[in-house]
């Protein structure tokens, strides 16, 4: 279906991927782990956004309602069936367990009834391979389409989501050193409560990067957590200076300068996540940084990732930084070629690491 792209990978496959590890139901067919042939996704935002954040129960039961219907658009799109699939990846932890079951049982399901492989994925090792996916997507029409330039080894990796914060070291495919993770809140997890703090919708990030739009940066001093120069982060104490900041003019002023207050959070995430990864890089030698998760959406890490550092830098385009299937088919790819099969005996893993090391 696609000629002259630039694709030199380990071999010809069509994968679908399999999403439903917290509050998105996604479905994607990507061929040779860079090309979206089809991305669905169905996000459950709005039904969460009344408790505040994530309704693990209220999740799974959405999932099972939408599944079926997303995987079946997902196939329409690429204009494919199941048959001409090579392989089921699917989503197998960390996550919600009741949404991850649904996602699994139902990628068994179709690689029983279809016999196609199945291939179970890390979902944050999906989310580093987002940045191997080409956007938009090519498609049919495009008689001459280029690959984006592919990321280069060895790369500083920055994973920043609603669960996780961590730096990794990628020397090579499907390979992960750990150098650094949150020691509390996730960075994601901080905007969402920080958000909630200030008076801002659930999630807080997006939220928290609107009103930043209007708000100084240097209007609070909030502390910056460099943890004596490990690679590590924190941001509970952040969150606790924002709280403290919120009591205070409570005190004295009927409306809180939220601009102000999102715009000072905001840059001290941000300087952390940069000056970190930007010096990982250049005291490991890489020559790449990638970054990737849901708060590689935010447009302030974006551009100071971009400003900081002389390294080239690979961020998904916005839709891709949020859960999709399209990376973890794309992940099921790198897997599936490198010989990875799971049986039906796969069980999810809720709290499974990237990384041992
Ligand atoms: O990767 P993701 O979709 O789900 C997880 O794997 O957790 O990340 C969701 C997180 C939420 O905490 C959300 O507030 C944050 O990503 N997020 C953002 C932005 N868009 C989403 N954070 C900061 N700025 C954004 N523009
Ligand atoms: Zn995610």
């Amino acid at each position: 279906m696609i000629k002259g792209n630039q694709f030199s990978g380990p071999g010809e496959a069509r994968i679908l991927g399999i999403e439903t590890s917290c509050d998105e139901t996604a479905a994607s067919i990507v061929e040779n782990g860079r090309i979206i042939l089809a991305n669905t996704v169905a996000s459950q935002v709005d039904l969460h956004a009344q408790f505040g954040g994530v309704f693990p129960e209220v999740a799974s039961r959405q999932h099972i309602r939408t599944i079926y219907p997303i995987i079946e658009t997902a196939l329409q799109q690429a204009h494919m069936d199941l048959e001409d699939v090579d392989a089921i990846a699917v989503t197998r932890g960390p996550g919600l367990p009741g949404s991850l079951v649904i996602g699994m049982n139902t990628a068994k399901g179709l690689a029983l009834g279809s016999n196609l492989p199945m291939v179970g994925i890390n979902h944050l090792e999906a989310h580093i391979y987002s940045a191997w996916l080409h956007w938009p997507p090519l498609t049919s029409e495009s008689s001459t389409p280029v690959l984006a330039p592919e990321p280069i080894f060895p790369l500083i990796a920055l994973i920043v989501s609603g669960g996780h914060t961590e730096l990794i070291l990628m020397k090579n495919h499907l390979n992960y050193e750990r150098l650094g993770y949150t020691l509390d809140d996730a960075a994601g997890e901080a905007f969402d409560k920080v958000g909630r703090l200030i008076g801002l919708g659930y999630p807080g990030g997006p939220a928290i990067q609107k009103a930043s739009q209007d708000g100084n940066p240097t209007a609070f001093a909030f502390p910056r957590a460099w943890l004596n120069d490990s690679w590590n982060f924190s941001f509970s104490g952040l969150k606790t200076a924002v709280l403290r900041e919120v009591r205070r003019l409570q005190l004295y002023k009927a409306e809180l300068p939220v601009a102000d207050l999102a715009a000072s959070f905001q840059a001290a995430v941000v300087d952390v996540l940069v000056g970190k990864t930007a010096r990982a890089a250049e005291t490991l030698g890489a020559a790449e940084i990638l970054v990737a998760g849901g708060v590689s959406a935010n447009q302030a890490l974006r551009e100071a990732m971009l400003a900081q550092t002389s390294c080239t830098v690979h961020i998904p385009p916005i839709s891709l930084c949020t859960d999709n299937a399209a990376m973890v088919a794309s992940a099921g790819y790198y897997r599936f070629t490198h010989g990875q099969r799971d049986d039906l005996a796969m069980d999810v893993l809720p709290n499974w690491p990237l990384s041992e090391v």
